[in-house]
Order: structure tokens, then sequence, then C-alpha cells
């Protein structure tokens, strides 16, 4: 005999729902609603908290961000991305740079420019570095000495060849003291003090002007190549202008200062896997 539909059956052929039935479909639309509604606060409450932060992060001094657990945290994070797309094809993702194309290191203790604060990297990011933005770090650039006419700003004398190699000399005894010939040392000091003009820029302990972003020669930190006599008569005979891009127009303020943030925090050994 064919099977009948029974008559207690949820959903009877009529269309009609039999008691139970319309209390498992009441349960489950009570269900579904309670679910999207809490779902719903915990996204609001989410967008709520990241607009919170988003507006502290731009409220605050640059340099205070540093002391703010929760806003470095925050910025961190949010930079941390922004870094790996804009950044790292140059400096690299662990921030360690590239000599071979004067692309400095961010986590060591050396600046070019400035100390390392929120503020001074962020400004930048903004503007660059010879970046053709009114506001762009373009003080100096490294003169051509090997040329006959070295630098573009103003008059500086060509070197002769031999003069490239004392000055080098005295360049490479800062850290190998004991490997160079005195007296083409003494020689190199002359012309750093004097017909090279080295001392405008790099200063008379040759420690580098953080103002103008003349690098630091007596430390093993190089800008460009590996420090070697070869690199370094290079360096002085051909001339340094490196650039780095600026972001001004490119990127939202929040963005750049979070990018800031994490760089700065990066130089505490506080950049990893950890998030
Ligand atoms: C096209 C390659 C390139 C890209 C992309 C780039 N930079 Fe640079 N950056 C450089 C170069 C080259 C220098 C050194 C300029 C000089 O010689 O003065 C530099 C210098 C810097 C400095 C100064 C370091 C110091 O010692 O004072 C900071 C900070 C910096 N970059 C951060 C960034 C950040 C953050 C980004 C991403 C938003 C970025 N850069 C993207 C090439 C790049
Ligand atoms: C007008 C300013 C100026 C003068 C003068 C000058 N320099 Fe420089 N020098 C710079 C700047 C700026 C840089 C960095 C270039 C860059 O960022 O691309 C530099 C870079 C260098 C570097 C590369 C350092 C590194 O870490 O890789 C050496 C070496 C150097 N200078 C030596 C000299 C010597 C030696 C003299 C004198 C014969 C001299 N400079 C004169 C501005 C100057």
């Amino acid at each position: 005999m064919p099977a009948r539909p029974s008559h207690k059956d949820p959903i009877a052929p009529t269309g009609n729902l039999s008691g139970r039935g319309r209390r498992t479909l009441w349960l489950t639309v009570t269900v579904t609603v309670m679910v999207i509604a809490v779902v719903t606060l915990a996204v609001a409450q989410q967008l709520h908290k990241h607009q919170a932060m988003k507006s502290r992060l731009l409220m605050a001094a640059p340099d205070d961000i540093a002391n703010d657990r929760e806003l470095l945290d925050y910025a961190r994070r949010r930079g941390k991305v922004a870094y790996g797309q804009h950044c790292a094809a140059c400096h690299r993702s662990d921030m360690t740079g590239d000599p071979g194309r004067g692309i400095p290191n961010l986590v060591d203790a050396d600046w070019l420019y400035g100390t390392g604060r929120v503020g001074e990297i962020e400004r930048i990011v903004l503007y660059g570095i010879r970046a053709g933005h009114s506001k762009t770090k373009n003080l100096a650039d490294m003169p051509a000495f090997a040329t006959s006419s070295p630098y573009a700003r103003y008059t500086i004398e060509p070197l002769s060849p031999r003069e490239v190699d004392d000055v080098t000399a005295l360049v490479y005894s800062f850290k190998h003291p004991e490997a160079v010939d005195k007296e083409a040392v003494a020689r190199g000091a002359a012309i750093y003090h004097g017909k090279g003009l080295c001392f405008d820029c790099h200063a008379d302990h040759a420690k580098g002007d953080p103002a103008i972003g003349a690098p630091n020669l007596t430390d093993d930190i190089w800008l460009y190549g590996d420090g070697s006599i070869k690199s370094i008569k290079e360096e002085i005979s051909h001339g340094l202008a490196g650039v780095c891009p600026q972001w001004v127009s490119r990127l939202a303020p929040e963005t750049i200062r979070a990018i800031a943030g994490y760089v700065h925090a990066a130089r505490d050994g506080k950049v990893g896997t950890d998030d």
C-alpha cells in the first residue's frame, strides 16, 4: 500500500504548520536574529575602536606615540602592512637596507637624518629625500671629486687621482689605523680640512651631520659599498645623491604616521614575527 502523508507531519501538504513546526521555525528565526545582532554589534564595536584609534593616532603629537603602548601597538600593526607594500622593496622587509644601492639600514643606531624620532621619520616618509617636493630633505649631495666640476650647488675644486687616494687613505684609516701609510693619511687630512671641504659637510670630527644627511665616516656603517678602499675611493670620485620617495600625495596621513611608528619601534627590536 503506498505511504500516505501522516496526519502528524510537521508540514502538511496544505502548507499549514503544525504546532511543533511553528515552534521550530520560531526558534530558528529568533536564534538567527540574535546571532546577526551579536555579530553586527561586534563589527560595530571593532569599527568604532578602529575609528577611535585612528583619530587618536592623527591627533597625537608624533613623538608621543613612542610612549603610548596602545597607540604604538596599533601603529605597528597598521604600519607593518603598509611598510611591506611601500618600503620593503628598497629597505627590505627586515629593514636592513642595501649598501649596494645606497639604501640605509633603518634598524641600526646610525641615522643619516636626525635621531630616529617618530616625527623625524614621519617627515621623511611624507616628503622624501631629494624627492622633488618643496619640503623634501635636499640640503647637500656628495660631490664627484674626480670630475672637472664636482659640485652643482657651489664651486668645489676637483681632486687629482693622487689627492683622491690620499683622502681615501684618511677615511680608511678611521677604522683601520694600522693598515694605511701614515704620510698619505696626513696629506688626506690636509685635504679633508682644506681644499676638499669635507669638514664642511661631514664635520671636523668626521662623524657627519644629521641636519644635512652627511654620513658619519668614522663608524663601520656604510650607506654605500662595503667600506673597502676600493669602495671609498669610488664614492669620493663619482659623487652620491640617494633618493627616498615622498608619500604625502599617495598615502593617507594615518598610514604615513603608522609607518613612522612601526619603523621607530623596529629600532628597539620590537619588530619580529610576533604579530
Ligand atoms: C626606491 C627606493 C626606496 C623606497 C621605496 C623607500 N626608500 Fe627610504 N630611502 C631610500 C634611500 C636611497 C635613502 C637614502 C637617501 C640618502 O642617501 O640620503 C632612504 C632613506 C630613508 C630614511 C632615512 C634613514 C636615515 O638613516 O636617516 C628613512 C627613515 C626612510 N628612507 C624610510 C622609508 C620608508 C618608511 C619607506 C616606505 C614608506 C621608504 N623609505 C621607501 C630609498 C627608498
Ligand atoms: C657638500 C657636502 C659634502 C662634501 C663637501 C663632502 N661630502 Fe661626502 N657626502 C655628503 C653627503 C650628503 C653624502 C651622502 C650621500 C647620499 O646620501 O647619497 C656623502 C657621502 C660620503 C661617503 C659615503 C659614506 C657611506 O657611508 O657610504 C664618503 C666616503 C664621503 N662622503 C667622503 C667625503 C670626503 C672624503 C669628502 C672630501 C673630499 C667629502 N665626502 C665631501 C656630503 C658631502
